[in-house]
């Protein structure tokens, strides 16, 4: 028995103020939360507003996270750029049995938590989930729902190809966790397809890559036009580690199973715009010079979107199994509010929630769909009716 069920750490940010707010109004009532942060005027203001108690625990400080991961069942964190502030605390966890998830999209950083912390956090019982908010949660779900789907009707499960509609903000720290991620690690350390499978060394040989693509192309089935998409490679790379940890189950995606992303736009030219960004940013971000310029001008640590933006703000995904013109079998989701913030918290707090229910399958580093599966689905309509059609 641990005196909190849940903490949630990082909680004075953008958004861990409005996961505070998240947990405040959906927790069972009966759950013992509390928040953590570095910054004990601002966790005293919070604590006080949500009624909850706080512990001080900066990121980088050994013992005091200790403390942190130690008084609760699950953590839950949203102090980022992970790389910077956030190891020190999943150790702590790992060798605490504590469950954890965060909102990182860091691809770099979570391949390090795999190399480092994978056996402990299984010897111990801990299930650690990066990657929970926008980014992966509705990838790696929606995969894994639209993948049941097809094996229920008795259909081999081949290429999925998704496709993101998406309306919203961006925050500071979201900026800052590109900048961190582009200062530590180079484009080709993140390029391998299978990065985070439990060895990549093995899967890149004998696993299906997606087909060759124009950067923009048509897709005729969705009566739109497809562009790259920036959160790609990290959803297509949580999605295969789901793959690689499911190989040999009854949730099994087959031999033939591949994964690609993208972003959807109903014009060409908005596609072509969308692309052209896209290879702007990340040529920027690895120009030292240019990230510079980028973090004195973008929005700063702890600044994100308006409430307007935020409320306006919208996802949909769609997943189309085989041919993208024909497809064999489609998944449709909608999640009102910006990716960044609305939805990204919702799904964060679920996850948390689900990992203090005892809800977890899986220890180690896990994702999503691995850890939690169809229950976290269920609890993601339970908090809003989401799924239009599967
Ligand atoms: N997965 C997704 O889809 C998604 C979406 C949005 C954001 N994110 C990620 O989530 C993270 C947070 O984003 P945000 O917009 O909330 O950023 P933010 O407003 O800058 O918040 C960062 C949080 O980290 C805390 N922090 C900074 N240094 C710390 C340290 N040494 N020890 C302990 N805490 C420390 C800050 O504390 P103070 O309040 O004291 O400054 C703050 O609570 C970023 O890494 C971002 O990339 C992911």
């Amino acid at each position: 028995m641990r005196e909190f069920d849940l903490v949630l750490h990082g909680a004075t940010g953008f958004t861990g103020q409005l996961a505070a707010k998240e947990l405040s109004l959906y927790a069972p009532p009966a759950l013992r939360w509390a928040i953590s942060g570095r910054s004990e005027h601002k966790l005293q203001e919070l604590g006080e507003k949500h009624a909850v108690p706080y512990l001080v625990a900066d990121g980088l400080d050994a013992p005091a996270v200790q403390r942190v991961a130690d008084s609760a069942g699950t953590v839950i964190s949203c102090a980022g750029p992970f790389q910077e502030f956030g190891t020190p605390l999943v150790r702590a966890c790992a060798h605490a049995g504590t469950h954890y998830a965060d909102l990182s999209g860091e691809l770099g950083w979570i391949w390090q938590l795999i190399q480092e912390l994978h056996p402990v956090a299984q010897e111990r019982g801990a299930c650690i989930i990066p990657a929970s908010g926008f980014d992966s949660v509705p990838s790696d779900l929606g995969v894994y729902t639209l993948a049941e789907t097809i094996r229920q009707s008795g259909d081999a499960i081949g290429d999925i190809t998704g496709f993101y509609r998406l309306k919203g903000g961006l925050n500071g720290g979201t900026l800052a966790s590109g900048v961190s991620q582009s200062r530590h690690y180079s484009p080709e350390d993140l390029q391998h397809p299978f990065l985070l499978d439990p060895d990549p060394t093995q899967s890149w040989d004998n696993r299906l890559m997606p087909p060759e693509r124009e950067k923009v192309f048509e897709v005729r089935g969705l009566r739109s036009f497809a562009a790259p998409f920036l959160m790609a490679p990290v959803n297509e790379r949580v999605v295969r580690r789901t793959a690689a940890l499911l190989s040999g189950t009854s949730n099994d995606y087959g031999n033939d199973f591949c994964y690609s992303e993208f972003h959807r736009s109903s014009d060409k030219a908005k596609a072509k715009q969308i692309s052209a960004a896209l290879t702007m940013t990340n040529w920027a971000l690895n120009k030292p010079v240019l990230t510079k310029l980028i973090e004195r001008f973008g929005p700063k640590p702890g600044e994100g979107p308006s409430e307007q933006v935020r409320t306006t703000g919208l996802v949909e995904l769609t997943l189309l199994a085989g041919d993208i013109d024909n497809p064999g079998h489609r998944l449709d989701w909608f999640f009102p509010g910006d990716p960044g913030n609305t939805v990204t918290v919702r799904c964060l707090v679920q996850v948390g929630l689900s990992l203090a229910a005892g809800e977890s399958r899986a220890t180690g580093l896990q994702t999503p769909a691995t850890a939690l599966g169809a229950r976290l689905t269920e609890r993601l309509f339970e908090r809003d009716a989401l799924l239009n059609s599967a």
